[in-house]
């Protein structure tokens, strides 16, 4: 195991008051994994990708990672990961070279290691032109793959990214991963990352660990996690004042629904219930005409397959786009 934690808890004190960001949290990675942790803003992803790099000390709970106890080994721990925080981390006056040979330097590294290790980056991640330039002079997204960069120049086996694509334009994102699996099939590295965008997650990481309140609630493969959510979504939006009859009659289409009722949601056109069939090409025609004869306007009508939106959805009533834990 990369990574073996066991109750890993931390809470704040502001002021009077207590935040538990990190409840409990118990996680195993292996080596060679790709794990996404995914949970709205205040989850606490940070905070205990803070503790998996030793920054922060656990309020309880113990966490192995790289094989070393962090609450015991500390520096050793820093020496074996890279990590990227959620800000950028580079000094913005240094030249782009000079910030990777001093991260190189500043692990140990002789300099022709740190300039072999130096070089080599710079080309899989695409900044071989911007390597005399000054940090300030680059654009969000080759920062934020100079980033990339410092966190894997002394050749970590793990390696941790918060949120390493947010803010870069899709063809940047794209581009990021694309960096992200050259390295590892390079050099068999294992990541963990935090992200925000669900289609991320969900095509790229191998294992998505979903994170809320300060606990994992899931924890499986994408293709696992919708797996068990069954079905496809079939959504009709309808005018608020018939949302109780259209229940009525989306309730008689069978017992498929989401615990036995559709899911309500209020839209710019009316209120949009959504029901989990078999088959949402299949099942569309019939509940429109079973809506029609119920006397109920349909404004609206869409299906889709399920996604990472509705796994968390279901585990938690609340939408990942609707924001704050
Ligand atoms: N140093 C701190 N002092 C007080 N509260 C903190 C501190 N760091 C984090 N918190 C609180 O802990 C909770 C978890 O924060 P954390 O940064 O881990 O969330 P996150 O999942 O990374 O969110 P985001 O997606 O916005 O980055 C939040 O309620 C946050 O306000
Ligand atoms: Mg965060």
């Amino acid at each position: 195991m990369m990574i073996h934690t066991e109750a890993l808890t931390r809470s704040f004190t502001v002021g009077k008051e207590t935040i538990e960001a990190v409840r409990g949290v118990d996680l195993d990675v292996a080596e060679g994994e790709l794990v996404a942790f995914l949970g709205p803003n205040g989850a606490g992803k940070s905070t205990t990708l803070r503790m998996l790099t030793s920054l922060l000390p656990p309020t309880s709970g113990r966490a192995r990672v790289a094989g070393l106890d962090v609450a015991e080994n500390p520096a050793e721990v820093r020496r074996r990961i890279g990590y990227i925080g959620q800000k950028d981390g580079a000094g913005h006056s240094y030249r782009v070279w000079d910030e990777l040979l001093m991260q190189g330097r500043f692990y140990g590294m002789s300099k022709a290691d740190a300039t072999a290790s130096g070089e080599s980056l710079l080309e899989t991640l695409d900044l071989g032109s911007m390597k005399m330039r000054k940090v300030s002079s680059l654009s969000g997204g080759q920062k934020r793959r100079l980033d990339i960069a410092l966190g894997l120049v002394h050749t970590p086996r793990l390696l941790f990214l918060d949120e390493p694509s947010t803010g870069m334009d899709p063809q940047n994102r794209a581009n990021l991963w694309e960096h992200i699996s050259r390295i590892r099939a390079e050099r068999g590295t294992t990541i963990v990352l935090t992200t925000h965008y669900l289609d991320e997650a969900d095509t790229m990481a191998e294992r998505v660990v979903i994170i809320d309140h300060g606990r994992i609630i899931a924890d499986d493969t994408a293709d696992a996690l919708k797996a068990k959510q069954a079905g496809d979504r079939l959504t009709v939006v309808v005018r608020p004042e018939q949302v109780g009859a259209a229940r009525t009659a989306l309730a008689a289409e069978g017992g498929d629904l989401d615990g036995g009722e559709p899911a309500e949601r209020p839209g710019p056109d009316g209120i949009a219930l959504s029901i989990r069939v078999e088959a949402a090409s299949h099942a569309m025609p019939g509940v429109l005409d079973r809506l029609r004869i119920a006397g109920i306007d349909v404004v609206a009508a869409s299906a889709r397959q399920p996604t990472l939106d509705d796994v968390f959805l279901n585990l938690t009533g609340r939408s990942l786009r609707e924001g704050e834990a």
